[in-house]
């Protein structure tokens, strides 16, 4: 953790919160995410009774997408504005990303403006050079790497409808892709099991992965042996945001990686599914599947808004309690 402070407009007349940024989910410890995902509960409860809740009045969040988003704009922008701040949405066409300014020169001039930064784009690197020249917390929107804040809503959704992630089994179906990694990343913190299923020349990399034990991650060369009593079966997309040229190829490998009824048969009978979404129905997962009684992709979407208040809160005000 830095022991930089926040330096934005505002330096000086506030007291200045420790810089943190969420790059990727193991930024945080186990306490901290589990602190945010008490404070996204709690959220959740006030916005579901219509109670306003203001901390970041007068606060800014800029958020600059390089690659497309619903959920994530959405989600982002409605949750500043109910918390009182506002909000700048930047793109790299309508920027001067897109003519190539330096993205170091971009963090610097954005974060003496804005108290907060949301980046959606390509590589880690890309995020890691932003966040080393802000001077405000930056949070990963999505990376070809990692994708921290959709397990955060995605670990709130599970302990809404199981108390508790610790020593159950998820199980990962499909593309080892950002996903993936961050779902590894949380194993390891939460001291839950990943079991991963990916066709031949799309599984995890074992450099990325390093050195983890079987309680935190199982690979599987048969995905409905990866589900046999899961708690949890996800997946996503075979085809991820910039590698559309592979789309065809992809197709063909992933064809026995569609989550469907048998593949949900093997898993616990209380297993629930999820998926990040946007979904496609009958490949990736079956529309049986994605509209049946065990997924909960409708809750999983709608807590990307109550898990990054949460997170902004943290970032912008440090722990309340
Ligand atoms: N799941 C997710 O990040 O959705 P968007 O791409 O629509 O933001
Ligand atoms: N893995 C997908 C997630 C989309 C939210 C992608 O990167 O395109």
């Amino acid at each position: 953790m830095s022991n930089a402070v926040q330096q934005n407009a505002h330096s000086g007349l506030l007291p200045a919160a420790a810089l943190r940024h969420f790059l990727q989910f193991k930024d945080f410890s186990r306490d901290e995410i589990l602190y945010v995902l008490d404070r996204a509960r709690l959220i959740k409860e006030k916005f579901k009774r219509y109670e306003p809740h203001r901390p970041l009045y007068d606060r800014t969040l800029a958020m600059v997408f390089e690659k497309a988003s619903t959920r994530t704009r959405v989600s982002f922008e409605a949750g500043m504005y109910q918390m009182g701040g506002s909000v700048i949405h930047l793109t790299t066409t309508d920027s001067q990303l897109g003519r190539a300014e330096p993205i170091e020169d971009t963090a610097r001039v954005v974060s003496r403006m804005v108290d907060v930064v949301m980046i959606r784009t390509f590589e880690q690197t890309r995020i890691e050079r932003f966040a080393s020249h802000s001077r405000v917390p930056v949070i990963n929107g999505l990376t070809n790497e990692f994708h921290p804040c959709q397990i955060l809503a995605d670990i709130l959704t599970f302990i809404e409808h199981r108390q508790d992630i610790a020593g159950k089994i998820v199980t990962w179906v499909g593309d080892a892709n950002n996903m993936a990694y961050t779902w590894l990343q949380a194993a390891e913190l939460l001291g839950f099991t990943l079991h991963v299923s990916a066709p031949e020349g799309y599984r995890l990399d074992p450099a990325r992965v390093g050195s983890v034990g079987p309680g935190v991650l199982k690979e599987f060369s048969d995905p409905h042996e990866a589900c046999r009593g899961a708690h949890l079966v996800t997946t996503d997309v075979w085809t991820s945001m910039g590698y559309e040229a592979e789309n065809e190829v992809r197709r063909q490998a992933f064809a026995h990686w569609c989550v469907d009824a048998d593949m949900m048969a093997q898993a616990a009978t209380d297993a629930l599914f999820m998926h990040c979404l946007p979904a496609h129905r009958g490949e990736e997962v079956s529309g049986a599947v994605i509209d049946g009684p065990q997924s909960v992709v409708w809750e999983e979407a709608e807590n990307r808004l109550h898990a990054q208040k949460a997170l902004l809160e943290f970032l912008l005000l440090g722990r309340l309690d």
